[in-house]
């Protein structure tokens, strides 16, 4: 692949080689494969973009055969893909590229037989030694797995020229706070050179973030007003109407700050705030993302309480329909103290962004589901149309990540007639309905690009280490000071209303989805 090429310029797209390879996926029997993984690889085959040499290998501890294997992926993918139904045709053929590996993630032996399979794979497939393996297991794992490929020979030397290369994709979370995350980067560069690492972030794969950059960066009429000068605040939200459905141990464990916050909100943070790389190179572009993060304000003790709200989810209604608080649901204690909702107030202390407040919301069991990202400007002077108490709407600039992905600018309007009242209206672009199409899912342009050997749209480790450093203060006092008001709001409402009252002390109000 030629490294100035990326993924975000069409032209590049169509010219870049795709090397034979076999994908080893970690934890083959896991929910994530299922849901988002097996859909993945099938609409990646069927649109023509997977290597014509190409297997995948579904690594877990269950006893299972290659038949059985392939059988319940096609149930999964039938269930889950975009597309719909089954391409059968198509299947019949992809499916005799499909295998299954029983092992124990710790066992030598198991290693061993995986090396035999994948030569035999290269043989048989002409996949000529080129590796993915995929970590989409407990992070526990994620340490000895990959010295278990190391010993085993699997992970390659990414120095020497010309021989075939092995990626690994980590799943996240990649740590727990800063000093865990730091100790994992360690661990891992024992054995793999950054250059090898691939830490998935699926908000990065969504093409309504990809978008950020060009719309950004493509369109001159915004970068002049993309600044303190203009825009009043940033206001971004994670909205979701599910709870943490089969997910109770997994969220006892984590909350939402580690969940959500510090990967897929700092990324859309770092997006929104970061200033034109120098190219579209990945070290150009994760650069810029770098310094966004290293100029966020530290959180001092006595935002704490006020400026990093948490939030857990009581009984109510979604939908009409009434809900578990997050304390019933199945592995949750019935007393935790475990966060379903974030809200926080970020500055982001440079040049371009004094003064300017992001405020940023995600929560589960929210009235719906909305991920926005809004751009809030400032009141143009009032001395013409804003006179005798009359306050217009501000210019709104909202990105839809998802659902409806567009993109909406909110403009201020004569009504016609002769009483002239001025009205708020929406000029709107929707993805849908422009290019008659809903966009692929995240994990094909990730899988996708980690076959390119592109890694744009993953985090590099001082990104990941810089979000936990800006975090790792809030949750270390979450630990000492557990909220005695849990659950604070019931589902189905939009958070606690200590989250209004941080907004409102400063004059503003979070915007209604
Ligand atoms: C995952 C989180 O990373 O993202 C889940 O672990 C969350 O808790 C999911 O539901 C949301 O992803 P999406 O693509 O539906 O916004």
């Amino acid at each position: 692949m030629r490294a100035d090429l990326h993924p975000l310029e069409e032209a590049g797209r169509s010219s870049r080689t795709i090397d034979p390879c076999v994908l080893v996926i970690f934890g083959a029997t896991g929910d994530l494969t299922s849901r988002k993984l097996a859909p993945a690889i099938y609409n990646l085959g069927r649109e023509g973009l997977l290597p014509s040499n190409f297997a995948c290998v579904g690594f877990a501890r269950r006893e299972k055969t290659d038949e059985t294997f392939r059988e319940e992926l096609k149930t999964d993918i039938s269930n889950f893909s975009r597309t719909k139904p089954l391409d059968e045709p198509f299947w019949n053929n992809f499916q005799n590229q499909l295998f299954y590996h029983q092992s124990e993630f710790d066992d030598d032996a198991g290693y061993i037989k995986l090396a035999t399979l994948l030569k035999q794979l290269d043989s048989r497939h002409g996949t000529r030694g080129n590796r993915v393996f995929y970590l989409s297991i407990q992070p526990k794992y994620f340490a000895p797995v990959i010295e278990k490929l190391s010993k085993h020979g699997l992970i390659y030397d990414p120095h020497k020229n010309g021989g075939p290369w092995s990626r690994v994709i980590i799943e996240k979370p990649f740590g727990r706070d800063f000093d865990s995350a730091a100790a994992l980067q360690k661990e891992i560069s024992k054995y793999l050179d950054e250059s090898q690492i691939y830490r998935i972030d699926h908000y990065l794969g969504k093409e309504t973030v990809q978008n950020l950059l060009v719309f950004r960066f493509a369109n001159s009429i915004f970068e002049s007003i993309w600044n303190y000068k203009h825009i009043d605040q940033v206001q971004i939200t994670v909205a979701e109407e599910i709870g943490i459905g089969t997910r109770g141990n997994f969220y006892e464990e984590e909350g939402m700050l580690r969940d959500m916050v510090q990967n897929h909100v700092m990324q859309l943070v770092s997006l929104v705030a970061m200033e034109p790389p120098v190219s579209l190179s990945a070290s150009a572009i994760r650069d810029e993302k770098v310094k966004v993060l290293q100029s966020i304000r530290p959180f001092l003790p006595h935002d704490f309480e006020t400026h990093a709200i948490r939030g857990q989810y009581g009984p109510g209604f979604i939908n009409g329909q009434p809900v578990i608080g997050y304390r019933q649901e199945q592995n949750v204690h019935a007393d935790s103290h475990i966060e379903t909702y974030v809200a926080l107030r970020l500055f982001v202390d440079n040049w371009r962004w004094a003064g300017v407040p992001f405020y940023i919301r995600a929560g589960k069991r929210l009235p719906k589901r909305g991920t926005e990202i809004a751009i809030i400007f400032k009141d143009a002077p009032g001395v013409l149309f804003q006179q005798h108490g009359h306050k217009h709407d501000p210019n709104v600039l909202a990105m839809r990540i998802q659902p409806d992905e567009g993109i909406a600018l909110k403009i201020n309007c004569k009504v016609p007639g002769p009483s002239s009242p001025i009205q708020p209206v929406k000029m709107d672009f929707r993805y849908g309905s422009y290019f008659g199409q809903s966009p692929p899912e995240a994990y094909e342009r990730l899988i996708w690009d980690c076959i390119l050997g592109d890694s744009t749209l993953f985090a590099r480790c001082d990104e990941v280490e810089q979000s936990w450093q800006i975090l790792t203060p809030i949750l270390e006092y979450w630990a000492k000071h557990p909220n005695e008001t849990f659950p604070n709001y019931p589902s189905g409402s939009w958070g606690p209303e200590i989250a209004d009252t941080m907004i409102q002390t400063d004059n503003r109000s979070w915007r209604i989805l």
